[in-house]
């Protein structure tokens, strides 16, 4: 019932872009970690991270997980357990993943799998992890580490055959495996392969994302080691200096690993672009406080007005354009 009219009272603020948000989010990314194991080109917690030094890394432990997921319920609805780093990082994660199902929330990982081990298998079944998501770019070592530097195509195929086995073997639905993989140019012409591949071994899903460059320093490495494909489907979408109207200022929040709130998932661990902390500020003191207030308002009015705080919105990276807007990476 909350959950319900919550939704309704969303829909109904977003359509009017409304400056006070009168419903609570049904989403929400809890970064796990914001380390990583992988070296990838593009990535701030990757090959990236010497130009990202100011930007703190941890773990998020339990206390800060429930303290945090306590207080977006029984309104949120499901959880990214993870944003920039790798979440198979984290001690804790387990406990939280059991945590969050326990409240009714649908839970998501997204992972390289360098860290599985059967042990790691058995718990994702055991807590109900509802969908895993295995980031893997190639169908062959050569393609594969092309962006995921540092990692292990074989080591991928024998995790996911030991989760679908053990799956089966205790006849579990969860977690739903979603064999992931960004376009670029040096895969693009894999694509059927790659899929035929992972379905006949069975998985549960093969989706094919568009790529970003995650930053304008990515831009430049990316047109360097001529990533961008030549379909346009899945080139990046960079609408620089544009203002999106955006559901997440309405329905998503982003919490880092100790805490602290960011509107979406690109600035976080930028400390300028935080709005608050989960943890230890009051929910609708910053919900409704004068950061998303600003920003809600310049999204619908498309200009800055009054008190000022710093955003990303005019250089949001989104990786899906809106219907209404065409504007591609050129
Ligand atoms: C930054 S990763 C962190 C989670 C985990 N370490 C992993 O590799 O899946 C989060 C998600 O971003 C995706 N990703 C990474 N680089 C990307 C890029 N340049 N464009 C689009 N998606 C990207 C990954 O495939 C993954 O699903």
């Amino acid at each position: 019932m909350f959950r319900i009219v919550n939704k309704i009272l969303g829909k109904v603020s977003i359509s009017l872009q409304t400056t006070k948000a009168y419903n609570k989010p049904v989403n929400a990314i809890f970064e796990m970690s914001n380390n990583c194991n992988l070296n990838c080109p593009l990535c701030n917690s990757g090959s990236l991270r010497r130009y990202y030094k100011h930007i703190q890394r941890g773990c998020m432990n339990f206390e800060t997980f429930k303290a945090g997921l306590d207080k977006l319920l029984p309104e949120l609805e499901s959880i990214l357990l993870y944003n920039w780093g790798e979440p198979l990082l984290n001690k804790e994660l387990f406990i939280c993943i059991e945590y969050a199902n326990k409240n009714r929330v649908k839970t998501q990982l997204s992972t390289n799998m360098m860290l599985y081990t059967e042990e790691i298998g058995k718990k994702l079944v055991e807590t109900e992890l509802t969908k895993l998501i295995v980031s893997c770019d190639g169908i062959s070592q050569e393609t594969y580490e092309k962006y995921r530097q540092g990692g292990n195509l074989s080591k991928i195929i024998e995790g996911v055959d030991n989760l679908i086995e053990f799956k089966k073997k205790l006849k579990a639905r969860t977690p739903l495996i979603e064999m992931q993989c960004i376009v670029f140019k040096f895969n693009e012409n894999e694509m059927a392969e790659y899929e035929k591949f992972w379905k006949a071994r069975g998985v549960d899903a093969v989706n094919f994302i568009r790529m970003s460059f995650m930053s304008k320093l990515g831009k430049d490495i990316s047109l360097k080691l001529d990533y961008v494909p030549n379909n346009k489907e899945y080139q990046p979408y960079h609408p620089y200096g544009t203002l999106r109207k955006c559901d997440s200022l309405y329905n998503h929040v982003t919490i880092d690993w100790n805490g602290d709130w960011y509107t979406c998932c690109f600035p976080s661990g930028e400390r300028k672009y935080r709005v608050g902390n989960l943890v230890s500020d009051n929910f609708w003191e910053v919900w409704n406080g004068e950061k998303y207030k600003y920003n809600r308002r310049l999204l619908k009015k498309q200009k800055s007005e009054g008190f000022y705080h710093e955003t990303t919105c005019h250089d949001c990276t989104g990786i899906y354009p809106r219907k209404e807007t065409n504007r591609y990476w050129n």
